[in-house]
């Protein structure tokens, strides 16, 4: 098990366009998604995406069913593990939902975003099958959000240019004060 240090913005490889995955699922591959989700359950997310732990690949993980808060023991955490490579919108409808959501590279930092409230993604599996599934409420939110990471896009840049300058404000202020906080979380396990 490894957790994988996360980067956070305004580092570049979070606004990079992530590339696609050829050739089938290797053991490095496998390895990475399993880092990645070990590393999104050690810092309390329910979903990453490779360019957050500085691989620029279009691969996410997510769980969106897993019990949450600092009393959970890590190893509880698993639920119902997913992972997608190259994930694509296939559809997405016109209701929209609005959530407010935070991002494990904007540390400390939440904001309103809308997005369709139901989706239908096609992509392939951790078994390197093609698959395609309908999302809504919670986990169509969640892997929008992370697709956007694939696409260099943050959750801020949903925002206004006001309201966006003042969280990136915040999160300078918050990571020079959390500074040792973030420290160990990064440490390889
Ligand atoms: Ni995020």
């Amino acid at each position: 098990m490894a957790v994988l240090k996360v980067y956070v913005a305004p580092h570049p490889v979070l606004k990079k366009k992530a590339e696609p995955v050829k050739g089938g699922v290797t053991p490095a591959l496998r390895k990475l998604m399993d880092d990645m989700l070990d590393t999104m359950y050690a810092t309390d997310g329910i979903g990453l995406a490779a360019p957050q732990v500085g691989e620029s690949k279009r691969i996410l993980v997510l769980d969106i069913d897993q019990p949450r808060g600092e009393d959970i023991k890590l190893e509880d955490r698993r639920t119902k593990p997913q992972c997608f490579m190259n994930p694509e919108i296939v559809w997405s409808s016109e209701d929209l939902r609005v959530y407010n959501e935070g991002c494990l590279s904007v540390p400390g930092q939440y904001a309103d975003v809308v997005r369709p409230d139901k989706i239908r993604v096609k992509y392939i599996d951790y078994d390197g099958k093609d698959q395609e599934m309908e999302a809504d409420g919670l986990l169509a939110t969640c892997l929008q959000h992370e697709m956007d990471h694939l696409d260099g896009i943050l959750f801020i840049d949903h925002l206004s240019t006001l309201k966006r300058d003042i969280l990136m404000r915040k999160l300078k202020k918050y990571t020079k004060e959390n500074v040792e906080d973030m420290a160990e979380s990064h440490v390889l396990l």
